[in-house]
């Protein structure tokens, strides 16, 4: 059993799904455990003023698109997703071009699915990448243990290039730092007191469907999730404001008693056949005064 936590708070609404009116930009990714549901929760619990914001795990970066910060760190350990954000960066007409010759039809995707990245030229490798994660089954990112993308192709998606959505992004990039790296490197070389950093590693497992631990070839254990919690501490003691989520899982309420936990209830959208099942996220805040 957990402790017991006083800061507990348990938040029941209704997911919006909705980005704020007023900034208009969109993930140009669809991510698995991404924040959109959540983005309301995550706004009302981000610090008013803040240095610099970095987000270590950035996924399809829906926290970061709609926080629209002046100046950004963004990183991931998946070289793949780095490597198309800074290509979107520097070289969005290039990706656009790659996409227009690309078709969604199921031959096509294995055609292009079977393509070793390392043997491609980045703006290909990007282009690749996002043509996958808009035609494949539910926009999952799974590789095997060769570190190859595994996922089959989803029937029914539609159209998988969005140019304005990518030109918006590359307009977005602009002034921010994208970075290929574990998150400790990250955060140990950029992290300083007054920055705002937002945590959303793969969460820890609930229920046995459960697959978002399996993000990159490298998977996130236990032990990582105690190695977070010692990160997201130095943090709080440097002087940044952290805010952090996870699953609802009494391990993670227990590393994170002495914190104040929000717990929000969100619909799944990532299971195959459970798009209204419902499913609890828990926020973590973190900061010294
Ligand atoms: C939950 S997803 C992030 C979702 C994202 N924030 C969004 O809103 O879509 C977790 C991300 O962490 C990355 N990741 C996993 N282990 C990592 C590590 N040790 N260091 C950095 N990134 C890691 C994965 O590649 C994945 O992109």
């Amino acid at each position: 059993m957990y402790k017991e936590n006083l800061n507990i708070e348990s938040v029941v609404e209704e997911p919006l799904g909705l980005f704020p009116n007023d900034v208009g930009i969109k993930p140009f990714l669809k991510w698995a455990g991404g924040k959109t549901q959540l983005l309301s929760h995550l706004h009302k619990y981000a610090p008013i003023a803040f240095n610099k914001y970095i987000e270590p795990f950035i996924g399809g970066g829906a926290m970061f698109f709609s926080l629209n910060a002046e100046n950004s760190i963004i990183s991931d350990s998946n070289e793949e997703l780095v490597i198309t954000y800074q290509q979107i960066q520097s070289n969005v007409d290039q990706v656009i071009s790659h996409l227009r010759t690309f078709r969604n039809e199921e031959e096509f995707y294995y055609e292009i699915r079977q393509l070793n990245p390392i043997d491609l030229e980045l703006s290909f490798r990007a282009a690749r990448l996002i043509y996958l994660n808009k035609t494949c089954f539910n926009g999952l990112y799974r590789v095997n243990k060769k570190g190859h993308f595994n996922v089959p192709y989803g029937k029914g998606n539609g159209n998988f290039l969005h140019e304005e959505v990518l030109q918006n992004a590359n307009e977005f990039l602009q002034n921010t730092i994208i970075q290929l790296g574990d998150y400790l490197t990250v955060l140990n070389q950029r992290a300083e007191p007054g920055d705002f950093v937002f945590l959303d590693p793969p969460y820890y497992p609930v229920g046995k469907h459960s697959d978002f631990k399996r993000y990159t070839k490298e998977f996130f254990y236990h032990e990582d999730q105690v190695r977070l919690k010692e990160e997201f501490d130095r943090l709080v003691n440097l002087g940044c404001y952290v805010l952090l989520t996870n699953s609802d899982h009494e391990v993670i309420l227990d590393l994170y008693s002495e914190y104040e936990i929000k717990i929000i209830e969100t619909k799944r959208m990532i299971s195959s056949n459970a798009k209204t099942r419902t499913g609890k996220d828990i926020i973590v805040i973190g900061h010294n005064d």
